[in-house]
């Protein structure tokens, strides 16, 4: 185990994380051409029409682009969305291959969510969280039929980093008085943008949120990330010793009340973990006395063919947080779940949690309907099922595309690592490129895509992610992958000859 734990100073020499990020000076910035959104860096079907450029200006102009550089910003104007596709002021039709930033599970407008948001807003339109209604009661009874069976007492917010907000309070007031302040979290994260949620964070978009100072008492311990293994390991002869390293690093921290990641890490790269990885991470947490969180905030509701990640490998965490697909993305919610440990304490003691919209009334309808939806139409089986083609196809494709790295995935939630030399696995970008606005070649081949009317979600920092609504139908997964299939010849071109 020393080897192991030893290669950390090797790799942090290697890869230093605080590598100055953006306080350096933007290196060659290459600016794309008209259409460019907030995270995508995408461009338009084509040149936007009067009308669709007056959006455009008028949005970029005024309002602020969420991880971006503002002048670079030129987002498509969109007016419409039906099921799988949405369309442009133009009238341009785009096959959302991402569901957004895996949202839109059930394809955008469903029907029966947007009923169920219009009746409601009739019957009550809002009240504060300390009022129960009975959409929040009926929702709460059917969340109990798709959550771990441990998880009992909920609290609703509006976004991913709410949820992740309230359940790094909850641990930190829970353990408050035996000093166990620490929570942990991985390297190739994200949890949210937020004071502790912006700490957690462990990918490159961290060195921007904790610019200024981060949130004391968040400890960064390796990931299961076996392409680029963190330890230089192989798996399965490594045993799984990120996961050893965790059971270190909370003993030698001392302090440590909660360990927070993503069971399947979503916009840090679909990265799955091997087999022994989590059962074994919830040994450790439990003998440990430490609260495992998993944020399911991308992974949940059926993207990977279970309802939530961590049924692939049968663990019940702590608590679980989640958003995005919860409504479908037809409105902002969020739930933060915990088991009856959690719940008794805060049943005797202060929760140091709320908010204004928290269990809004629109939000429960909604919530509910999603679930019906999720169930009537057995989105999470079809996941499962689609996902197998999906992978088949990648596979394929990384047979003649110098450029694919990595394929990796599980139920309709998938990665393409792209490398611009397969034997050394040299990236394209760096995550200085991400984080000054520079054209990175994930962005290049989304904007050839986008072209081809297929919108596809950038990773950070060299990932394509493939995350279609539940309900699209194989000939739609083949329309998209064989734009992709297209477009990462783009990629393949600026590849380094061996
Ligand atoms: C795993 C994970 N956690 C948290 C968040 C933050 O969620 P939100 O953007 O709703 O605040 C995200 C958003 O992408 C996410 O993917």
């Amino acid at each position: 185990m020393n080897a192991v734990f030893g290669l950390q100073y090797t790799l942090a020499a290697k890869f230093p994380l605080h590598s100055g990020g953006l306080l350096r000076p933007a290196r060659g910035r290459r600016h794309p051409s008209i259409y460019r959104t907030e995270t995508q860096g995408i461009t338009g079907k084509r040149v936007p029409g009067k009308k669709a450029k007056e959006l455009s200006d008028e949005v970029s102009n005024s309002n602020y682009a969420g991880f971006n550089v503002g002048g670079s910003w030129h987002p498509p104007a969109i007016t419409r969305g039906e099921g799988v596709h949405f369309y442009d002021a133009d009238g341009n039709e785009y096959l959302d291959f991402s569901s957004q930033p895996a949202c839109v599970n059930l394809g955008h407008n469903n029907r029966a969510v947007i009923k169920a948001i219009q009746g409601q807003a009739e019957k009550l339109d809002y009240i504060g969280a300390s009022f129960a209604t009975d959409a929040r009661a009926t929702y709460s009874e059917k969340l109990r039929t798709v959550l771990p069976s441990n998880l009992e007492k909920y609290y609703f917010g509006t976004s991913g980093t709410e949820a992740n907000e309230a359940a790094f309070r909850m641990v930190r007031s829970y353990f408050a008085k035996e000093g166990k302040t620490k929570v942990m979290s991985r390297y190739n994260s994200y949890h949210g943008w937020a004071g502790a949620t912006g700490t957690l964070t462990g990918n490159a978009r961290r060195f921007a949120l904790e610019a200024g100072g981060g949130m004391p008492g968040v400890v960064h311990v390796p990931d299961p990330y076996c392409y680029r293994c963190p330890l230089g390991l192989k798996y399965p002869e490594c045993g799984v010793a990120c996961a050893d390293y965790v059971d270190y690093a909370i003993k030698s921290e001392g302090g440590v009340g909660g360990l927070i990641l993503e069971p399947v890490t979503g916009a840090s790269g679909v990265v799955v973990p091997p087999k022994e990885y989590l059962p074994k991470i919830r040994k450790i947490t439990q003998e440990n006395d430490v609260f495992l969180i998993t944020d399911e905030v991308m992974s949940g509701w059926g993207r990977t063919g279970e309802w939530f990640a961590t049924q692939h490998w049968a663990v019940e965490p702590d608590i679980l947080t989640t958003a995005k697909a919860m409504t479908g993305g037809h409105f902002p919610l969020s739930l933060t779940a915990t088991n009856k440990r959690l719940a008794e304490y805060y049943d005797k003691n202060w929760l140091p949690v709320a908010g204004t919209f928290s269990a809004h009334p629109l939000g429960m309808a909604a919530g509910a309907a999603a679930i019906d939806e999720y169930k009537r139409l057995g989105l999470v089986k079809k996941s499962a099922l689609m996902g197998k083609h999906v992978g088949k196809r990648l596979a394929e494709m990384k047979e003649h595309h110098r450029s694919i790295g990595d394929v990796r995935g599980l139920g309709l939630f998938w990665a393409l690592e792209l490398v611009k030399n397969r034997a050394t696995k040299k990236p394209f970008d760096t995550p200085d490129d991400y984080l000054t606005g520079g054209d990175t070649m994930v962005h290049r081949v989304a904007q050839k895509m986008m072209a081809d009317g297929i919108f596809i979600y950038t990773g950070v920092v060299s990932h394509l992610i493939i995350s279609p609504p539940l309900i699209i139908t194989k000939e739609q997964l083949d329309t998209g992958l064989d734009a992709l299939d297209e477009a990462l010849k783009v990629a393949d071109a600026e590849t380094e000859r061996a």
